[in-house]
């Protein structure tokens, strides 16, 4: 563990010690079968399942409060309202932000990187300004600063990364300098499960007067995270791959850029007054939120973070890091096995590779005995070009997965390449 003041593995008091049996009882698709096999579910790097507090939460919005926010003057919209606004307040104790109004409500991490590129973006860049993202990036920060950089002569450029999927801090540190407007780099690699030193890099950013951006996607549900110790500007996270609903994720700004930030969608919500001689716009977090926005998602992503909240999270996190050790340990005595991504911090993700097969294959043949995975690129193609592969085979983690998962994985794997 290299960032422990991000990474906190202290004894949750008054919570009742991890248990991992219990804590599979609370998510109901875990019990079902697949292809006549227990479930054994190891896509959560794709999407984590939600516990029953999560879905109920859905279910009691839309049968008893179902209403716009903000607008109406009745009841049930006075409900909603609450609920949404409180959710706010959840994500943002979450992340441990210092105003409230640092919470904007987006689809997911997609959306929220998508937004300071084309908000912060668009206002800040210039000809010859550079921003860095790292080789590891998921698509999601790469794709949306290329659109925004390109057209006005900005550049997007790599922080190298070396073959075991170690961000290379040396080469960062050396490609830093006065033209680089912005640092926006994955907390934990969803390809790889490389955790990146990013308490570093936003320091080493800052003194160059850079902004820095962090993906969360792949952090908040493995470990704690605290926007203000870290010192990054933005920090985007997605419901989905922290036990809640698909379709809404919140994005962290430091408030005084938010408020020097220009929107960049417009419409109903966002604005202050509308007229065709002008119109000016509100303040934050509402002046990035037009449209009617994803109340009930809101709504069950702040159940998601209570449900969090009364867990035993370091347990939790001692019991991940326990499986990934094990499974591989486990892959280190596969022959024929190659992990793909041997950081030295890591946490939730196993890519890998088989001698003599094709990912696709293998996840076919795993599936068939109820082992879900993820195969392919990962949106992540520039790493595996780097690597020279088409993709990986990928296990990834939840607390909710035990050592018989794992177990069951490899006798998936043995059971498979039988028949190649
Ligand atoms: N970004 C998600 C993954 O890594 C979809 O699978």
């Amino acid at each position: 563990m290299t960032q422990a003041a991000t990474r906190d593995t202290a004894a949750a008091p008054n919570k009742a010690p991890f248990d991992v049996e219990k804590v599979r009882l609370d998510f109901p698709i875990l019990q079902q079968q697949v292809h006549g096999q227990p479930l054994v579910y190891l896509d959560n790097a794709a999407t984590t399942q939600k516990p029953r507090a999560v879905i109920q939460a859905l279910v009691d919005y839309y049968e008893g409060y179902n209403s716009n926010v903000h607008r109406a003057a009745h009841a049930l919209s006075d409900r909603a309202t609450q609920a949404f606004e409180g959710a706010r307040d959840k994500v943002g104790r979450f992340l441990q932000v210092a105003d409230r109004r640092e919470i904007i409500w987006t689809s997911g991490v997609t959306e929220g990187i998508n937004l300071v590129a084309q908000s912060w973006g668009r206002q800040n860049l210039r000809a010859g300004d550079r921003v860095l993202v790292s080789a590891m990036e998921h698509h999601s920060n790469i794709v949306p600063w290329q659109m925004v950089a390109e057209p006005l002569g900005a550049t997007v450029e790599p922080i190298p990364v070396d073959e075991t999927g170690t961000l290379d801090l040396e080469a960062f540190h050396a490609m830093l300098d006065d033209r680089v407007r912005m640092v926006s780099v994955g907390h934990v690699s969803n390809a790889l499960g490389s955790v990146n030193p990013v308490a570093e890099i936003i320091e080493a950013a800052h003194r160059v007067g850079a902004l820095t951006l962090i993906d969360g996607a792949q952090a908040v549900g493995h470990f704690p995270v605290d926007v203000q110790t870290l010192g990054c500007d933005f920090y985007a996270v997605s419901a989905h791959k922290l036990f809640g609903p698909t379709g809404i994720g919140a994005l962290y700004g430091r408030l005084s850029l938010l408020e020097s930030m220009t929107p960049w969608q417009g419409g109903g919500e966002m604005i202050e007054t509308v007229s065709f001689a002008g119109t000016t716009y509100g303040g934050v977090p509402h002046k990035f939120e037009a449209g009617t926005p994803n109340i009930a998602d809101a709504i069950a992503f702040g159940a998601a973070i209570d449900y969090l909240n009364a867990l035993d999270r370091a347990g939790a996190q001692r019991h991940e890091d326990e499986l990934l050790a094990y499974a591989e340990q486990r892959a280190a005595g596969t022959e024929g096995l190659r992990l793909v991504g041997t950081a030295i911090d890591k946490t939730g993700v196993m890519s890998f590779l088989v001698e003599g097969t094709h990912p696709a294959d293998l996840g076919f043949l795993l599936d068939q005995q109820g082992v879900a995975v993820r195969t392919g690129h990962h949106c992540a193609q520039p790493i595996m070009d780097q690597f020279g592969i088409p993709g990986t085979v990928r296990a990834s983690l939840a607390f909710y997965n035990t050592r018989d998962d794992i177990d069951r994985l490899f006798a998936a794997l043995d059971k498979a390449r039988q028949l190649f």
